[in-house]
């Protein structure tokens, strides 16, 4: 299946619509449909779940959307958060990089200007709408403006990413919680890039979100992670920069094994990769569709220390997922700079103050890991004739759906709207009597709906109900008052309950 399908596929069961489109529609916006707004506040659920909840060493914040232009002048974006953008002769615009991309099949991750021009200039390059020749190309900064109280001269900009409110949160955060170094904060929410050509359905959009956190230590443990232990066994694939200068295949090696060879630099990029490769495939995420890529030395941000992306094997291509830069103190010290504000950390151990290193910045786009779960769930059941969408359950957009057996008789409706009442107080659960049972059956699976719990006539006798599970079709009779409890075991990917029983 191939993304235009897929774009399809999330329109036509409601998860994406396209914004806007009883006006022509607005490129590189997206709205969610219910089905979309289930799953998205889900992964984002699980995210702050497994990053924030479950971790002692990781505070949370939700920062604002537009914050004082300053923050960007101090961060570089508003000088240098562009993209290289190539006009021909009647005017039409064009990404650079991605026309050399789709003409050439060239990768031009980190090539300045002027090497692009001269590759376009060299290849005769043209303008696919007119056919005329490019000029040179110029940097086009990726940022919104808007304008901020009724006189309309303050300028500012929509955020073109979450990580800079933390940095400019950081001394609150300190001097709020009691957070001690080594800590990572964590933030989720909406970051708008003026793309230039946004593309590949959600993969490059102008309004996404991101999930990102800033995990800081002291400058001179900058090297030793107290986790380390957790993950050194823990395998993946990966393709260092050496190995892509080299031409190599990507190998797969553990953590332990990409340090030892120095193919990592720091044991904290070494822990944090394999502890979001690890919540990646616990999404259910298959191993073999991810890779870890470090990014080559042209590539990387001029703030960089070392930078390794999670990419993930989308139809078109091995693409970025998750990015996970060392940004050292780059970010505090331009804001202290730019502030004149005092933010540094007091270690109680020295007595001395330090500005702490950002070992890591993990960073994922809800939009990019949305779609790779959509691909990896999406099968064509043959033996159905129907698609089955087989997410985690944690993540479907209903954990059940409840049915009577049939629709006309009372007793069995008065029942099955009973059971739902009482199950969709803990979960997303969904009512259905219309249509035949298979047919009801293969609606659910198409949306990804791990079990169907039918009320038949053996229900009203002795309070049993059946459950039927998604991805097997295997059915168990449970009691109602078990339900919760084996509705849970499913929210686990725990499937014993169907293992012996079938339709
Ligand atoms: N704070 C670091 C940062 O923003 P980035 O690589 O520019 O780094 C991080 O973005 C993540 O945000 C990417 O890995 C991707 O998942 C997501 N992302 C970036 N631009 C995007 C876009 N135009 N559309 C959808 N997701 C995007």
């Amino acid at each position: 299946m191939n993304t235009e399908e897929m774009a399809a596929f999330c329109k036509k069961k409601g998860f994406v619509y396209p914004n806007s489109e009883i006006y022509g529609g607005m490129a590189g916006f997206f709205d969610y449909g219910p089905l979309g707004a289930e799953l998205k506040n889900n992964i984002k659920a699980q995210w702050w779940n497994a990053h924030v909840h479950q971790r002692a060493d990781i505070v949370g914040i939700d920062g604002a959307i537009i914050t004082s232009p300053k923050t960007w002048v101090a961060s570089g974006h508003a000088s240098s958060f562009t993209d290289a953008i190539i006009e021909c002769a009647k005017n039409h615009k064009t990404r650079a990089d991605h026309l050399i991309e789709d003409k050439l099949k060239m990768d031009t991750a980190g090539l300045p200007l002027k090497q692009i021009d001269v590759i376009i200039r060299n290849n005769k390059l043209k303008c696919d709408k007119c056919n005329s020749p490019f000029k040179e190309s110029t940097g086009f900064n990726l940022m919104f403006k808007t304008t901020v109280g009724p006189e309309g001269t303050a300028e500012s900009y929509l955020r073109p990413e979450t990580a800079q409110l933390i940095f400019a949160d950081f001394k609150n955060v300190i001097d709020t919680t009691r957070v001690k170094l080594p800590f990572g904060i964590a933030q989720t929410g909406k970051a708008f890039r003026n793309e230039i050509s946004p593309r590949d359905f959600l993969f490059r959009c102008r309004e996404f979100e991101q999930m990102e956190i800033e995990y800081f230590t002291h400058p001179n443990h900058a090297n030793t992670c107290p986790y380390l232990h957790e993950v050194e066994t823990y395998e993946f694939i990966v393709l260092s920069a050496e190995m892509q200068e080299k031409k190599l295949m990507p190998k797969k090696m553990t953590a332990k094994e990409a340090l030892d060879k120095k193919i990592m630099r720091t044991q904290w990029h070494a822990y944090w990769l394999a502890y979001e490769h690890k919540w990646l495939t616990s999404l259910g995420i298959s191993p073999e569709n991810l890779r870890l890529r470090q990014h080559l030395d042209e590539e990387k941000s001029h703030y960089a220390l070392d930078t390794w992306d999670i990419e993930y094997r989308f139809p078109m291509g091995w693409k970025e997922l998750q990015g996970m830069a060392n940004r050292t103190d780059f970010d505090l010290q331009q804001h202290i700079k730019h502030s004149g504000k005092d933010l540094s950390y007091y270690d109680e151990e020295t007595k001395t103050k330090v500005v702490p290193h950002v070992v890591v910045e993990p960073s994922q786009g809800v939009e990019r890991l949305f779609l790779a779960l959509m691909f990896e769930a999406y099968e064509y059941d043959k033996e159905r004739d129907n698609v089955v969408l087989k997410l985690h359950p944690k993540l479907a957009p209903y954990k059940a759906a409840v049915f009577p057996l049939v629709s006309n008789k009372p007793e069995l409706v008065k029942k099955a709207k009973e059971v739902h009442t009482e199950l969709a107080e803990e979960i997303n659960c969904f009512y259905d009597e219309k249509g035949s049972i298979g047919r009801r059956y293969s609606r659910q699976d198409e949306i990804g709906t791990p079990a169907c719990i039918t009320i038949d006539f053996q229900s009203l006798d002795d309070g049993t109900v059946t459950i039927r599970e998604r991805d097997t079709t295997h059915q168990a009779r449970v009691k109602t008052d078990e339900l919760h409890r084996e509705i849970s075991r499913i929210m686990k990917n725990d499937r014993s309950l169907f293992t012996k029983k079938k339709h």
